[in-house]
C-alpha cells in the first residue's frame, strides 16, 4: 500500500498530550504492522494561533488540508476566547468543508473500567451511534424580530434533506451489516412532536431500511431512547439520528460507559473525496492541562478509527486489545480512579501491543 499522508492538528491544552501520546503508539505499531506507511504533517492551529494572526486557520487552511488521507485532531478552546469561535473557524468548517457528513461514536463498555449503571457488564455495552453531522437542526437559517420588545421572536430553521437523510441512514444500515454484532438499526426520531421534519425522516428510513432485509431495524422516539440506553444499553446495536438527537443520545452513551477521556470519534466523509477527521470527544480541559494526567485512551482509540478507515483493520483492532488488556490490569489515570499519568498509560498500552503480536506470531503457538 503506497504511504499516507496524515495532517496533524494538536490544537490546545490537553490536546497537545493526548495526540503525542496517540502518535507514539502508531510509531510503536510499526514494529507489528510494517506495512503502515505514515507520514505527518502537524498544524500550528488553535488559539496560540489565533492570538497571533487573529484566525483560527489561515483563510485557505482547507486548501492546505485537502491533499491529505486522514485528519488527525485533538482539541480546542481556551476559557479567554470565546467557545463559538474556536468551533466555528476550525472544527466546523473542517466538517461542512470537507462534507464529513458522518459523526462516528463507537461505544464500548471496557473491562477494568467501571460505568455509572451498577447492573452494566463489560462487553455487554458495544454500540455505534452514527450522527449527521451536516444539516438538520445545526443550521445558520433563522432570525429574531422585535429584538428587544415584549414581542421579540426568534425563528431556526431545521433542514433534512433527502440527500442528507438518506446518505447518513445507508450507512448506518451499512455498518449494521458489516459490524455482525446485533444487525440492528435504531432510528432515532421524534416524529409525535415535530410534525414535518421528523415524520420525513422516517420515511426516508423505512425507504433505506428496505433496502438491507438482512438488517433489522425500528425506530424509537428519542426520549424513549435516551431512558431505554440507560436501563438497557446491551440491546443496542448502531443508532441512527439527526445533528442534535445524534449529539445528546451519543454523549448518553459515552457517559455510560465511564469517561468523557475514553470515548472518540470519527468525522467521516465515507465517499472519499475529502479527508475525514478523527479526534478524542473531549475537549481541551484547562483544568488539568499541562500537568501529565490526561486520559490518553480516547486520543489512541481515535487513532485506531484512522487506521480503520485508511484501510487497516488488523492494526486498529492490535490497538483495540492493547487499550483493553491495559485497563483491565488497572493501570489507569486518576479520571478513571488510578494511579498512571498520560506517559505511563501510553507505555503500558505500546507494551501490551508488542505482547499481542508477539502471540500472534507463526512458530509460537505449538
Ligand atoms: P472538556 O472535555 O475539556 O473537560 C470536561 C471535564 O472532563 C474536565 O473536568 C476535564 O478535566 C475532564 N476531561 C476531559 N478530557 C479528559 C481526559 N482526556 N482525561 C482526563 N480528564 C478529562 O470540556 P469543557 O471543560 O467543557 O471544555 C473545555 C474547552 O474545550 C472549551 O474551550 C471547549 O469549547 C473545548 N471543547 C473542544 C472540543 C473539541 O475540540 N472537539 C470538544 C469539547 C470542548
Ligand atoms: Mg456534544
Amino acid at each position: 500500500m503506497a504511504a499516507q499522508r496524515i495532517a496533524v492538528i494538536a490544537g490546545d491544552g490537553i490536546g497537545t498530550e493526548v495526540i503525542a501520546a496517540g502518535l507514539r503508539v502508531l510509531d510503536a505499531l510499526r514494529g507489528s504492522h510494517p506495512e503502515l506507511d505514515l507520514h505527518y504533517t502537524a498544524f500550528p492551529w488553535g488559539t496560540a494561533y489565533y492570538r497571533e494572526y487573529g484566525r483560527y486557520m489561515p483563510e485557505d487552511g482547507l486548501d492546505h488540508l485537502r491533499g491529505f488521507d486522514a485528519i488527525y485532531f485533538g482539541a480546542v478552546g481556551s476559557p479567554d476566547v470565546p467557545d463559538a469561535l474556536s468551533l466555528w473557524q476550525l472544527l466546523i468548517p473542517m466538517r461542512r468543508g470537507f462534507d464529513q457528513y458522518v459523526n462516528l461514536r463507537p461505544v464500548r463498555l471496557l473491562a477494568g473500567v467501571a460505568s455509572p449503571l451498577a447492573h452494566a457488564t463489560p462487553g455487554a455495552i458495544d454500540l455505534v451511534v452514527v450522527r449527521e453531522n451536516t444539516e438538520g437542526e445545526y443550521s445558520e437559517v433563522g432570525g429574531r424580530i422585535y429584538s428587544g420588545t415584549p414581542r421579540e421572536i426568534a425563528v431556526q430553521e431545521s433542514i433534512f434533506s433527502r440527500y442528507g437523510v438518506e446518505r447518513v441512514v445507508r450507512y448506518a444500515f451499512t455498518l449494521a451489516r458489516d459490524r455482525q454484532r446485533g444487525r440492528h438499526v435504531v432510528g432515532a426520531t421524534k416524529s409525535n412532536g415535530i410534525r414535518v421534519t421528523m415524520p420525513f425522516f422516517d420515511e426516508v428510513f423505512r425507504e433505506v431500511a428496505a433496502e438491507f432485509p438482512d438488517v433489522t431495524s425500528t425506530l424509537m422516539h428519542a426520549d424513549a431512547l435516551a431512558a431505554q440506553l440507560v436501563l438497557r444499553p446491551e440491546r443496542f446495536d448502531v443508532i441512527v439520528g439527526s445533528n442534535l438527537l445524534g449529539d445528546i443520545l451519543s454523549e448518553i452513551a459515552a457517559a455510560i460507559t465511564g469517561a468523557i477521556g475514553i470515548a472518540p470519534s470519527a468525522n467521516l466523509d465515507p465517499d472519499r473525496r475529502f479527508p475525514s477527521l478523527f479526534e478524542p470527544i473531549h475537549g481541551s480541559a484547562p483544568d488539568i492541562a499541562g500537568q501529565g494526567i490526561a486520559n490518553p485512551i480516547g486520543a489512541i482509540w481515535a487513532a485506531a478509527l484512522m487506521l480503520e478507515h485508511l484501510g487497516h483493520p488488523a492494526a486498529a483492532e492490535g490497538i483495540l486489545a492493547a487499550i483493553e488488556a491495559t485497563t483491565t490490569d488497572g493501570i489507569t489515570t486518576p479520571d478513571l480512579a488510578g494511579q498512571a499519568n498520560t506517559d505511563g498509560v501510553t507505555e503500558a498500552i505500546i507494551a501490551r501491543l508488542d505482547a499481542n503480536a508477539s502471540r500472534t506470531q507463526p512458530g509460537t503457538a505449538s
